[in-house]
This record gives C-alpha cells, structure tokens and sequence, in this order.
C-alpha cells in the first residue's frame, strides 16, 4: 500500500518505518528541514533501540522516503497519517494547532480518494472535526478513522511490529478494509470500533495504567508504615488473573510525554462535559507526591540537605530512551537546589536533553562514579541497566557517606549482602 505519515515523532517515525519493513510504500512528512535531512543521511533524530537499523535498511531498499513535500506526499497516497504532536495547553487540554494544520493541508492537497487517519492521541470528537476541515478545503472524496498508537518509547520497535491489538475506529465500509488490510500481518487481534469510542481506548487505556502506578505507589507508602514489601504484594496481587503483574512496580511516579499529558487532557474532557474525574485527578496528586518520597527519605537521614553533596543517577523519565519530558529528576533535583544541596548527575544518555534547564546550579558528570565520588547520598531516579550492574559494595567505595535511596528497587538483599549502605527503597523494608 501507498501511505504518508505527517509527523516524524516517536509515533509517526517508528510507525513509518514499521510500515514499510511490512513491505509497504512510505513517505514520512515533517515540517522540520533539519530534521528530514538528518533521517535522508539514515540518522534519526531520537533515541531508540533498533529505529536507525530499520530506517537504514528499508530506505536502502527504496520502501522509505523523507521529505518536507507534503503536497507531494499525498498525492501519491492512499492512506495518510497524522502523526503530530498535541502539546498541553496550560489548562491541560491538548492542543489540537498541529493536527488542524496537517488536516487543513492535507485538504488542499488531495487529488482522489484517501482514507485519513489519526494517530496522534486526540480529544474525543477531533477526528469529525478533522473531517471537516478537510471538507472544507476539497471536493474529492475521502474517509477518516482513528488507528490510536500503543507503543512505548524504549521498546517502541518491538510493540509496533508485536502489538497486542489495534484500534480501528471507523464507520466507514472502505475505511475498515484498507486498515484491517495493512495491519493483519501484525495481528490477529484487530478491534474495529466507531471513530469516538476508538479515541476514548487511548485517553481510558492510558489513564489506567497511570492509576495502576499511582495505586501501586500508595500502597507501597502504607508497605513501609507497617512493615510490608510491597515488591512481594505486587507479585501476588499481579498473580490474579484480573489484576495482571504489569505496571505494579512502585518507584518515584511515572513521568513521560504521554501518562501525565494525557491523564490532565481525559480530567479537562470529562470536565468539559461537567464530570468531575475525581479517581484520575487523585492518580495525578498521588504521582506528584511521590516523587517527593526520596526527598523526605534523605532529610530523615541527613537532617538539613544544604551543603550536602547529593548524587543522582538517571535523568531520564525511564531506561533506554533519551526523553526527558516530565521527568521525575525535574522536581527531584529543583528540590534538592532549593533545600541548598550541592547536585551531581549522570544519566547514560539523556544528560544533553536534561543540561539546559538547572544551567550551573548542577554538576553534569561523565561517568556513574563521577557523580558518586564522596557524595553523602547517592539517589536512584531511572533504573539504566548500567546501574543495575552496578554491585552496592563499589557504590559505597565510591560514597563519603554510605547513603543509598533507591527510587526504582533494583537491588534485592542479596546484592547488599555484606555492605554497610544505609539502603532505603520505595514499599520495601530496610534490608540492610
Ligand atoms: C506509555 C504507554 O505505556 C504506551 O502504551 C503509550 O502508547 C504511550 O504512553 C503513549 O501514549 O504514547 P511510555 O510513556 O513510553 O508509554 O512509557 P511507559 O513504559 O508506559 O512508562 C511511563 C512511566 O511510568 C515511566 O516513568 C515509568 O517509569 C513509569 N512506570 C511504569 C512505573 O513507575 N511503574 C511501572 O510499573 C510502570
């Protein structure tokens, strides 16, 4: 199939390239000139495991195109995606200025029939509103769907070519053959739905899994108070079929361009609709509460934080991506600068996207034991193999003081057997 995708994005470049490592012909379409000259060269501009493999190969084998044309693009179509960015307004609501562009130009360029498809996570009814700005700018015939997007960044390869379903919203008979077509060969379980149902899967799915962390998270709070290891409550509740054992590990909140994002745009739609979320809005209170668990940990240990040389390992909002939007580190390290502390980071890779917002009020260390190195506590905010690797008894080699707060419990008792680390984690009993 012929299919254009505007955005080069997480969502539209790793859906693009998966599309056409399915064999089919694509045209990835961006505003951004730098950015499409980067990806014409075969580099991306993200970091994502197997991404530049995949777009090195299927532009070699001539399935991959990058380009500003947009016009140009869409002519040469069948399907086209909208893949854009939808930014918070401060309100909370997403912005919908880059979808509305895309749909407007994509309006004017039409040629034939298309079937349009959104892809971006939108408010519920933005894809008939999309419909109509387009109407509004040709006579030619043309259909819209919403296909919303599952993937995850870090494993974003693995969850667009092994999806555990796809959402087709449609109402339309052309539509939901073409769609259904193109994603069988990544399969079976394909749910077709009307367009606004298919809108509310991604908002719903989404805030879901934010309230499983935000639950999770509470529950690890009461774990310490009376002695509990919530690593063992989450395995056993997740043991229930009903439950499942994903997104129960506790830690220092989620972060991320999507959960946070998305859960203030569902609170601002029900609100709109004059239905108070009262649950979501808890999930988001809680998960900004958490963040601050590792900093009432380290008072209690250190007394008053200024002139303490706090270490912090991981800036990034989880392992294996370079993404640092809402991330956890933010308030975190704006904290400990205010307490007075004296900050000394490193994150593996994201350290370049974190630099310009605590400009020379944090050390940017080149290596983990850099940051390390005589710290009176070290904090653990992203859970990087790297440190995983890492054994507790070098750690406290490494520290003035032996003080460890680990956000993301990735040590278990074994690993701190014969150390004498003050080791504090999130739900879990002092173990050493
Ligand atoms: C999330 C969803 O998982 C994807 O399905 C969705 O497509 C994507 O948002 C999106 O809307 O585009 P992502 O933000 O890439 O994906 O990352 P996740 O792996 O979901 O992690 C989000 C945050 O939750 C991270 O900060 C992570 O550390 C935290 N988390 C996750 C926990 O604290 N505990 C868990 O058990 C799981």
């Amino acid at each position: 199939m012929r299919l254009t995708v505007i955005g080069t994005g997480y969502v539209g470049l790793v859906s693009g390239v998966c599309f056409s490592e399915l064999g089919n012909d694509v045209v990835c379409v961006d505003k951004v000139s730098a950015k499409i000259d980067m990806l014409n060269k075969g580099r991306i501009p993200i970091f994502e495991p197997g991404l530049e493999e995949l777009v090195q190969k299927n532009k070699n084998e001539g399935r991959l195109r990058f380009t500003t044309d947009l016009t140009g693009a869409v002519h040469d179509s069948d399907i086209i995606f909208i893949a854009v960015g939808t930014p918070s307004l401060p309100s909370g609501e997403a912005n919908l200025s880059f979808i509305e562009q895309a749909a407007e130009e994509i309006g004017r360029s039409m040629n034939g029939f298309k079937v349009v498809v959104t892809k971006s996570t939108v408010p519920v009814g933005t894809n008939e509103k999309i419909r109509n700005i387009i109407q509004q700018h040709t006579t030619c015939l043309f259909e819209v769907a919403s296909v919303p997007e599952f993937l995850r960044e870090g494993t974003a390869v693995q969850d667009t070519l092994y999806p555990d379903r796809i959402i087709i919203g449609t109402s339309n008979d052309t539509a939901r053959k073409w769609l259904t077509k193109l994603h069988t060969p990544l399969t079976d379980n394909i749910i077709v739905t009307d367009i606004r149902s298919a809108e509310m899967i991604k908002y719903a799915s989404n805030a879901f899994l934010a309230t499983k962390i935000s639950f999770i998270n509470e529950i690890a709070n009461i774990c310490e108070k009376v002695g509990a290891d919530v690593t063992q409550v989450a395995f056993g509740m997740g043991s229930d079929k009903r439950i499942g054992p994903s997104f129960l590990n506790a830690g220092i909140g989620y972060g991320g361009s999507c959960f946070p994002k998305d859960t203030q745009a569902l609170i601002q739609i029900a609100g709109q609709m004059d239905y108070d979320f009262k649950l979501l809005k808890s999930v988001v209170e809680v998960n900004r509460d958490q963040r601050f668990n590792m900093l009432r940990k380290l008072e209690a240990i250190l007394g008053d934080l200024r002139s303490k040389t706090i270490a912090i390992w991981g800036l990034a909002f989880k392992p294996e991506t370079d993404d640092v939007r809402d991330a956890p580190a933010f308030e975190i390290i704006s904290a400990l600068l205010r307490k007075g502390a004296v900050v000394r980071a490193y994150d593996p890779i994201a350290a370049d996207n974190f630099k310009n917002h605590f400009q020379g009020a944090v050390e940017y260390c080149v290596s983990a034991q850099k940051a390390a190195w005589h710290a009176d506590a070290l904090c653990i905010l992203t859970e990087w193999k790297e440190f995983c690797d890492t054994s507790p008894s070098v750690i406290q080699s490494w520290l003035k003081q032996p003080n460890l707060i680990d956000g993301r419990n990735i040590y278990s008792e074994e690993d701190l057997a014969g150390t004498e680390l003050n080791y504090y984690s999130i739900g879990r009993p002092n173990m050493n």
